[in-house]
């Protein structure tokens, strides 16, 4: 013990200590494999520049390759010239912008439901959902794979408010029955899920999921972050996928997807929007989307509904990926969603497959553990409308010639 210092208060070591001890990172950068941070310094789309060589992207969440849409490039360009870059506050004080308006009237009639409200990020709109919503005694039911937002939101409950939060077993509906029949029948209950599974593109069993709602009397919560312009008529989402859209009181999503911008929003009835506009800090303490990504969003909602055969290259293209990889003998689960996982169960292998078809020309993501669970080690392909037939070729030239060659296949 130092001298003078009161007993228990001895001096540990700084709170920095952690990041001078050697990291996950650093054992990474040490097998010379870093798939992480890659710069792109040019992008068309389904081809980037990244370290000057063209690459094929076969990793983004573009799903309708909306980024590159001369109709979506002009509405942000014209933005900037007629509100400046920043909308340099938030919603509630100097942040609304007209076009902010339009875009949430839009989306919620979209969606159908009565009203929407955007956020900042689609991270701030899950965090900046739930924590509102739910009391000391109301119960959060969330599926185990359930995106980190949604966790962080939850956290939150819990850590501020001592919300008691239930995880279940993904997608086990039986997992999720017997846990809602642990829980007071009175108290108030959330069952928060998200619609298509951001890592393995797996999609809620809702039918059933909701059917367990109305039985136990719980609100039910889609994050729809990877199934909007994906799954449901033109793109609406994965209620409309299973026809409940009345079964789900909000759905929430990202505009870093198919609406090919940043920024968030929800949607739901009228009451519980205006509820969390003036009681969600997330929205509330935090500058609104600036008037171009709001513009992006809104035009890619524009194109969303004028071109639908968008929706229908997009899932032409993942059926092409994911039988081919399927025929080639890579362990790929049968899927109706824009992510095609390829499963490997092994760090060092994904790690190699992935530099192996970089080196090839061709960016897919790599999941390792901490990321998800030790032993799932897995390549995340993710498929754009805007990937013509030869970009489709040389992705599966590419997984043949490495997966051979690494005795993967
Ligand atoms: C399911 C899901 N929810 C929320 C988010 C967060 O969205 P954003 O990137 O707009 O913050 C993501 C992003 O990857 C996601 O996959």
């Amino acid at each position: 013990m130092a001298h003078g210092t009161p007993e228990g208060l001895e001096y540990r070591g700084s709170i920095f200590d952690k990041c001078y001890a050697v990291t996950k990172a650093d054992q990474l950068r040490n097998t010379g494999i870093y798939p992480y941070f890659r710069a792109i310094q040019e992008s068309e789309g389904p081809e980037v520049i990244m370290e000057g060589r063209k690459i094929v992207m076969a990793g983004s969440n573009n799903y309708l390759g909306l980024t590159t849409h001369p109709q979506v490039k002009e509405a942000a360009i014209k933005a900037i010239e007629q509100y400046g870059t920043s909308s340099s506050g938030s919603r509630f004080l100097t942040g609304t912008l007209d076009l902010h308006n339009e875009l949430e009237m839009k989306l919620a009639k979209f969606i159908g439901k009565e009203a929407a409200l955007l956020f900042s990020t689609g991270y701030q709109t899950s965090q900046g959902v739930l924590f509102p919503l739910v009391g000391r005694s109301d119960y959060i039911f969330s599926d185990h794979e359930n995106h980190a937002s949604i966790v962080a939101g939850m956290l939150l409950a819990r850590g501020a408010l001592n919300a008691p939060v239930v995880r279940y077993h993904h997608n086990d509906m039986e997992d999720l029955e017997k846990r809602l029949q642990r829980v007071p029948a009175k108290a108030g209950k959330i069952i928060v899920t998200d619609g298509v599974f951001s890592t393995f593109g797996d999609i809620v069993p809702l039918d059933q999921l909701c059917s367990l709602a109305k039985k136990y009397h719980a609100q039910v919560l889609i994050d729809d972050a990877h199934s909007f312009g994906v799954l449901g008529e033109g793109g609406r989402g994965t209620a409309n996928h299973y026809g409940l859209n009345h079964e789900v009181d909000l759905v929430f999503s990202t505009f870093s997807k198919t609406l090919a911008s940043i920024g968030g929003f929800v949607a739901g009835e009228k009451r519980v929007i205006d509820y969390l506009k003036h009681e969600s800090s997330a929205f509330m303490f935090s500058c609104s989307p600036s008037a171009s990504a709001t513009a992006a969003a809104l035009a890619a909602l524009h194109v969303l509904q004028t071109e639908p055969e968008l929706i229908r290259k997009l899932h032409f293209n993942a059926k092409v990926i994911r039988t081919g990889l399927q025929q080639m003998g890579y362990d790929v689960p049968d899927g109706q969603t824009a992510i095609v996982p390829v499963l490997l169960y092994d760090d060092a292998k994904a790690c190699q497959l992935w530099q192996g078809l970089y080196d090839e020309g061709i960016f897919v993501n790599v999941f390792i553990a901490p990321a998800i669970p030790p032993g799932r080690a897995m390549l995340r392909t993710s498929l754009m409308a805007s990937l013509e037939g030869s970009h489709l070729s040389r992705i599966l030239e590419a997984y043949k010639k490495i997966g051979k060659r690494l005795r993967i296949i």
